[in-house]
């Protein structure tokens, strides 16, 4: 155990839109922990904010001792958070196998030179890749589609194979933007219980945001609510279930669903 992400009063405006502010959070080693809050309560933006697609403007996120405010997607990447995002995005024309294979080529330290040349080194490393590579789609049952093009899959195994291709690049946590949206009862199920089995497997930490509480009250320990970019409440699933803010918030959003 221990403190691995520290966010301390960040934020982010967008000409007047305060889309978060004096967001805190702490979310120690091991941990599932939820998300929550109506549309356009400033979930996707928080993540945005933890991954340096955006840089916030107030406040500090402090992940594994470092502070990462102002680092690039791809340097958040390799001090060890990986996304997932709310619309999917796979390399549509790439097969399965490589669209995970292309995690590792995000970390991997073989050189320009040697892959140019095809030196005996970047081999090897090639085939330890797609080994690896093919791990990963075992767990997700995504083996047998390997040489598939990624669009050819049904929506909800791309869904899959998002997190599987997260997952390959080795993160201590693994920030997920609603993973089960447009999926039915029964592939949302599979998912939340492929959720549990990884973070134990991996050792993860995960921040999972979804739409529906009732969904991640199953599985999450903790959960963090959003409204208007506030935080609003902080607590166990029951301590959240009957938070008169929550409540409101929710009840708020049907209302205007309705309208
Ligand atoms: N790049 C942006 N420019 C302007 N406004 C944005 C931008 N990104 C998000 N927002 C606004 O911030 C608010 C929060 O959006 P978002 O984080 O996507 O909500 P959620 O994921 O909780 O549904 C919304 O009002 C949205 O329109
Ligand atoms: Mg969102």
């Amino acid at each position: 155990m221990g403190v691995l992400l520290q966010v301390k009063n960040a934020g982010i405006q967008f000409g007047g839109l305060k889309a978060v502010s004096g967001f805190n959070m702490e979310l120690q080693q091991g941990e599932l922990v939820g998300l929550i809050g109506p549309n356009g309560a400033g979930k996707t933006t928080s993540f945005n904010l933890l991954t340096g697609v955006y840089v916030p403007t107030e406040g500090e996120i402090l992940f594994d001792g470092k502070r990462l405010n102002g680092l690039a997607p791809y340097q958040v990447t390799r001090n060890g958070i990986s996304r997932t995002f709310q619309n999917i995005r796979l390399f549509s024309e790439l097969s399965v196998l490589d669209n995970v294979k292309v995690a590792y080529h995000s970390l991997a330290k073989h050189s320009i030179f040697s892959s140019i040349f095809r030196l005996p080194f970047h081999f090897s490393e090639e085939k330890v890749m797609e080994e690896k590579a093919l791990e990963f789609l075992k767990i997700f049952q995504l083996d047998r589609y390997k040489d598939e093009k990624a669009k050819n899959l049904p929506y909800g195994q791309q869904r899959r194979l998002e997190i599987a291709r997260a997952l390959a690049a080795g993160p201590k946590l693994l920030l997920l933007d609603e993973p089960a949206a447009g999926m039915n009862p029964q592939e949302t199920h599979e998912l939340m219980e492929l959720i549990a089995f990884i973070r134990k497997q991996f050792n993860l930490t995960i921040l999972l945001i979804e739409h529906d509480m009732h969904l991640v009250m199953g599985i999450c320990e903790r959960i963090y609510v959003l409204d208007h970019g506030q935080l609003i409440a902080e607590g166990t699933p029951s301590e959240i279930r009957n938070h008169p803010k929550v409540i409101e918030a929710y009840l708020g959003e049907e209302v205007s669903a309705d309208a």
